[in-house]
């Protein structure tokens, strides 16, 4: 009985940082990342496939997608529970370059990707690839 006070107050606690964390930690935004092919045509015909992307995270794979000119790579994710979501994807330019890059961390991306219909964007081309938070405004990301 004198015990009843103490394991309320601990649930108090408990129940405290737990509103905290839902509080500061957007777990519950669906995340919608675009990767678009805006890399140059050069020698390669418009009906070829220029880019290959592949991104996953550590449980979930996206799958490899050949890309044509204008094409979007898209898909969405939530933030898990630890708050440790990591997508990363290789980029290869056919015959040309390759590179890694990660399309989604949550401490950089969480907040900066709400602004736009919860999307991050990103956009590939021939330097390298930007990020855009508002698919207006482009940021030179990663270098080839
Ligand atoms: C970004 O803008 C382009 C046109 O400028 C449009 O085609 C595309 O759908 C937009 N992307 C998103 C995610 O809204």
């Amino acid at each position: 009985m004198g015990n009843f006070k103490g394991v309320a107050l601990q649930l108090l606690l408990v129940f405290s940082l737990f509103h905290l964390s839902f509080a500061k930690i957007n777990w519950f935004y669906n995340y919608h990342i675009h990767i678009r092919n805006d890399l140059p045509l050069l020698n390669s015909p418009p009906d070829q496939p220029n880019l290959y992307l592949h991104c996953r995270s550590k449980n979930r794979d996206i799958g490899e997608k050949p890309m044509l000119k204008g094409q979007d790579y898209t898909w969405d994710t939530k933030i898990n529970f630890l708050h440790t979501t990591l997508f990363f994807c290789n980029a290869r330019w056919v015959d040309r370059k390759r590179m890694s890059f990660d399309a989604f961390t949550v401490g950089r991306d969480e907040q900066r990707c709400l602004h736009y219909h919860n999307s991050c964007m990103w956009s590939v081309r021939e330097d390298g690839i930007y990020f855009s938070q508002n698919n207006a405004t482009w940021e030179y990301s990663y270098r080839w």
